[in-house]
């Protein structure tokens, strides 16, 4: 009898979702005659068995197509909120719906969140295959991930047209872009835009540095400045505050909301995602030129895919299918050198790919004299 395939999107959406669902579908279809069906909003449809047949028409026609058409979520199968202040482990209810179905494997495809999800239930012997998704293009273990490669675009078409906006009114442009705790996508595009200044999480920046480059800008007769930044980037002392912060709650060995510690750390994460509209403010009172913010946002993980993000999902998409085919999971399908390979996820769980410092780009920029506000 054909075996069948399970598949769900989990995490952040990111262009290209629907290229690699497709490409995983029409091999196991095609290549394997497996079944082929979908869980809706990613694994907390899987636990309430929320599926869609995933047929040949289902398959078509989804190759451009922005989002995802299973839906996503972010939950963490072995503490869901109840909604009454009790957490429960999902897995035994998972475990249930794949021996329903009597799934060779469920291929999840997401970033960091999904990896994690991905590993306990593979520690709980449900067979899972995983895929690289993200715009932060931050999943360790793999080159890059699909999403990265669009919002790369999108984010540099946006500071182009800053570009001549800034130049007209004299304005120092603060453009901020996706990236929590990794500047792939702010590096690469800022690089792309010609920004003259480039904050990422992993430089943390001084104020009066920024300052002093676009004055040192302006007095050679550059009246404008174009700064790129992540919406984490922090300032040295807010780095500092953070990791302390980050420290206290990680020492707490109890679940209680209530603690003073995540307050504080809430509170600071509140007040970082004004940090934009702060470094704006403090930037045209320490130079005198006026300061506009541009939030990229979700527009940056919304449209159509790239023609790379789609090969990229194509190829990454069609291996998995070849891996549940082989019987091969507990692994995630990771690009190294233009070729897909497979690693275990416990190398992948838990870990961040982040800028290196001595990362090429960085390089470039610093040679170029793009301030990094370090
Ligand atoms: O993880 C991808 C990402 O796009 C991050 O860059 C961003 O911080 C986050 O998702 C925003 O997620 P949400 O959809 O919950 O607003």
């Amino acid at each position: 009898m054909a075996r069948t395939l399970g598949i769900l999107t989990a995490g952040g959406d990111s262009p290209g979702l629907n290229a690699a669902i497709r490409a995983v579908g029409k091999a196991a279809q095609r290549r394997y005659d497996m079944h082929v069906i979908g869980f809706r909003d990613g694994f907390s449809g899987l636990m309430q068995d929320r599926h869609v047949r995933m047929d040949s028409d289902t398959l078509s026609g989804i190759l451009t197509k922005g989002g995802t058409v299973l839906g996503t979520s972010r939950i963490k199968v072995n503490k869901v909120d109840l909604g009454d202040g009790r957490m429960v482990d999902m897995r035994p209810m998972i475990r249930q719906v794949v021996e329903r179905h009597d799934l060779a494997a469920l291929v999840c495809l997401g970033g960091g969140g999904t990896m994690k999800n991905a590993l306990k239930l593979h520690q709980a012997g449900i067979p899972v295959v995983c895929l690289p998704k993200t715009i932060d293009n931050d999943v360790a273990a793999t080159d890059t991930t699909f999403g990265f490669d669009t919002a790369l675009s999108i984010a540099t078409e946006a500071i182009d047209r800053l570009h001549s906006t800034a130049h007209s009114h004299h304005r120092i442009m603060v453009v901020e872009t996706m990236g929590h705790n990794t500047g792939w996508l702010t590096l690469g595009a800022g690089l792309a835009g010609g920004a003259d200044i480039i904050l990422i999480p992993e430089i943390p920046f001084e104020v009066p540095r920024l300052a002093d480059a676009i004055l040192t800008r302006k007095a050679g007769g550059s009246s404008f400045s174009i700064v790129a930044v992540s919406e984490g980037a922090m300032s040295t002392a807010n780095r500092q505050r953070h990791s302390e912060l980050l420290a206290a709650v990680e020492a707490i060995e109890d679940d209680r909301d209530d603690r003073v510690e995540r307050k504080a750390l809430s509170d600071f994460h509140a007040a970082q995602s004004r940090s934009t509209e702060d470094l704006a403010l403090q930037l045209q009172e320490a130079t005198g030129l006026e300061a506009r913010v541009t939030i990229l946002g979700h527009v940056q993980r919304g449209g159509t895919p790239s023609t790379m993000d789609r090969i990229l999902a194509t190829q990454l998409g069609t291996a998995a299918a070849d891996l549940v085919a082989a019987g091969t999971t507990g692994v995630m399908v990771a690009m190294r050198d233009g070729r897909s390979v497979t690693v275990p996820l416990e190398e992948v769980a838990g870990k961040r790919k982040t800028v290196p410092l001595d990362h090429p780009w960085i390089e470039s920029a610093r040679r170029l004299g793009v301030c990094l506000g370090d």
